[in-house]
């Protein structure tokens, strides 16, 4: 028989249990670990980077990164140095606080300094996935008229300038090629190893990410330097961060995992930070596992369950002794997963919850705690979470409803750019609770317990994807008439992108124009965005009144068909 409780492995911890108990914890509490309590002065970039090498610490490796071709190491001395170099040329060519600066680049320690040199003088950075195609690239840097992008040449391919005319300057990491574009390796070699810190408020802009909801295009989601508060802690008591540890979050910092805990919260915390260039391959990760010595792993469930099924042989070939915290984001960690960790790494894994409007954890298995699997565990100090009914009154345990966290943290989003009806709409019942579309039921020990979405988002692989820019896409196609595009359960990617279609006139469904199909949303907007399957009908279920697609009906549709 399995346990349905795992206990927490014997160690010792950062965070400690009586400090859960006593509930006396207050965020402000955190304030006094920044140089900022004693100077005034903010800046993530100092606090992540500067304030290390200040404190001794100039020599010991920050970045390690690895890749079939290569292998790079940076102390937080010279990757001081380095950011300083790129945020003296970012200056001299105009960017300044408060101005968005895109990044656009491949898993790499040139996407972490290029980030840092932009929150370095004060501009508010906008990491890009790298597997995003033109028109993702596109509206993300339009919907805010960004003026100043970093790039490379071959990414530039999927760059269309003459569509997004704010664009200023493009800093490329190799050549230039045309008058706008600014080689900024080759022109920080010429410059100064040392910077003036744009200081900020705590309550500045610091970074923005897109993401998508069930209507409209994605969203921007603004966050602030004040999130360091709750990036650092979750850092120290969630990841369990401490000196010694070789941390590695697999994220690209295109998404909000990678940018929150492969960039800021480690370096936060002024640990060993690795970085793995390239795809997804069972191999190549249990490599760098193995020669990284990576202590402190953060990943996601589509990840564990796709090295879940290359089996233990592969597994016992890599020294992963070293390895000692596991953690998982984004999307439900099926006791499966948890039973395989335990069973073959002999290592729990922890589930962690939170979202890209959080901008840090706030629910999570902590070291120091039993884990249910099936559960993603407690609200960590500092945060209360209850389950709402329609009418936003408290559910009683094991009553499934909204899952709702008591406003305010450090690290809730500052805005959603320029679109304040959007940031009302996570407030529905009023300001107290910040409603975050998933539903959830609480146990009588306060664990929680995820249940979906209230609504349509698509999460494939972790990835939050919005059925109404996969359909928009869709439609321009000649072949699509209309489309409703909806998430369908599955083993691995627990949820892949399904499209039901119609038809234009003359045109009839085969393998090549579903590969077709599926290829031009894949070219435009991004692979994890492109349906995996396309079903045709003759017509698709609609409201009667507005004449929208009634996705759940599709749902409905489709999960009667796997079971029936
Ligand atoms: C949505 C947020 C910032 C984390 C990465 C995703 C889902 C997140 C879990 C979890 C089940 C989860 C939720 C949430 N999600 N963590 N541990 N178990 N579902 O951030 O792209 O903003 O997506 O991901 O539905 O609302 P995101």
């Amino acid at each position: 028989m399995r346990k349905t409780v795992l206990d927490p492995q014997p160690g010792s911890y950062n965070i400690q249990n009586e400090w859960i108990e006593d509930e006396a914890f207050e965020w402000e509490d955190v304030h006094r670990h920044f140089s900022w309590y004693e100077t005034g002065k903010v800046n993530m970039a100092y606090e992540c980077v500067d304030r290390h090498v200040e404190d001794g610490k100039g020599d010991k490796i920050a970045l390690t990164y690895f890749s079939d071709e290569e292998r790079l190491t940076y102390t937080f001395s010279e990757l001081q140095q380095e950011i300083n170099q790129w945020a003296n040329v970012l200056k001299r060519h105009g960017v300044k606080k408060g101005d968005f600066v895109f990044v656009f680049l491949p898993k790499h320690p040139q996407g972490y300094i290029a980030m840092f040199a932009a929150i370095k003088v004060g501009a508010i950075v906008g990491p890009l996935f790298e597997a995003f195609m033109e028109e993702a690239v596109k509206d993300r840097i339009n919907d805010c008229e960004g003026q100043y992008l970093i790039t490379n040449q071959t990414f530039m391919e999927r760059v269309h300038q003459k569509e997004i005319p704010s664009l200023r300057y493009i800093f490329t990491t190799d050549e230039a090629k045309a008058d706008n574009e600014i080689p900024i390796v080759k022109e920080a070699e010429q410059e100064e190893v040392t910077v003036d810190v744009e200081w900020v408020d705590l309550d500045d802009g610091l970074n923005i990410h897109y993401t998508s909801g069930s209507t409209g295009k994605p969203k921007g989601i603004i966050h602030a330097h004040r999130n360091m508060i709750q990036q650092y802690q979750t850092g120290r008591w969630v990841l369990d961060l401490k000196d010694d540890d070789v941390y590695w979050c697999t994220a690209h910092p295109g998404w909000v995992t990678g940018t929150v805990y492969g960039v800021f919260a480690p370096l936060l915390n002024g640990v060993t930070t690795v970085i793995h260039g390239g795809r997804f391959s069972a191999e190549a990760w249990y490599d760098v596992l193995e020669t990284a010595q990576v202590s402190v792993w953060y990943s996601a469930p589509t990840a564990f369950r796709m090295l879940k099924a290359k089996g233990e042989d592969l597994q016992n070939r890599y020294d992963l002794s070293a390895l000692r915290h596991i953690l998982s984001v984004g999307e439900p960690l099926n006791p499966e997963v948890i039973y395989w960790g335990y069973e073959s790494l002999g290592l729990r894994i922890h589930d962690t919850w939170w979202m890209t409007e959080t901008g840090a954890q706030l629910i999570a298995n902590l070291p120091t705690r039993p884990i249910k699997p099936g559960s993603m565990g407690r609200p960590i100090p500092g945060i209360e979470v209850a389950v709402l009914d329609e009418d936003g009154e408290k559910l009683p345990p094991y009553e499934t409803g909204h899952l709702a966290i008591k406003h305010s943290w450090p690290s809730i989003m500052k805005e959603v750019w320029k679109n304040p009806e959007k940031y009302q709409s996570y407030f529905p019942y009023g300001e107290e609770w910040y409603i975050a579309g998933d539903l959830a039921y609480l146990d009588e020990d306060g664990y929680v317990f995820f249940q979906g979405r209230s609504d349509d988002m698509i999460n494939s692989s972790g990835e939050r994807i919005g059925p109404f820019e996969v359909e928009s896409k869709l439609i321009e196609h000649p072949a699509v008439q209309e489309a409703g595009v909806i998430g369908k359960p599955d083993q691995v990617r627990g949820e892949i992108v399904k499209a039901f279609i119609t038809l234009g006139d003359g045109y009839s469904f085969n393998d090549e124009l579903q590969e077709e199909i599926r290829l031009f949303v894949k070219g435009k907007l991004a692979a994890h965005a492109a349906p995996r399957e396309i079903e045709v009908l003759d017509e698709l279920p609609k409201t009667q009144i507005s004449g929208k697609v009634l996705r759940r009906e599709l749902k409905k549709r489709e999960s009667a068909a796997i079971t029936s």
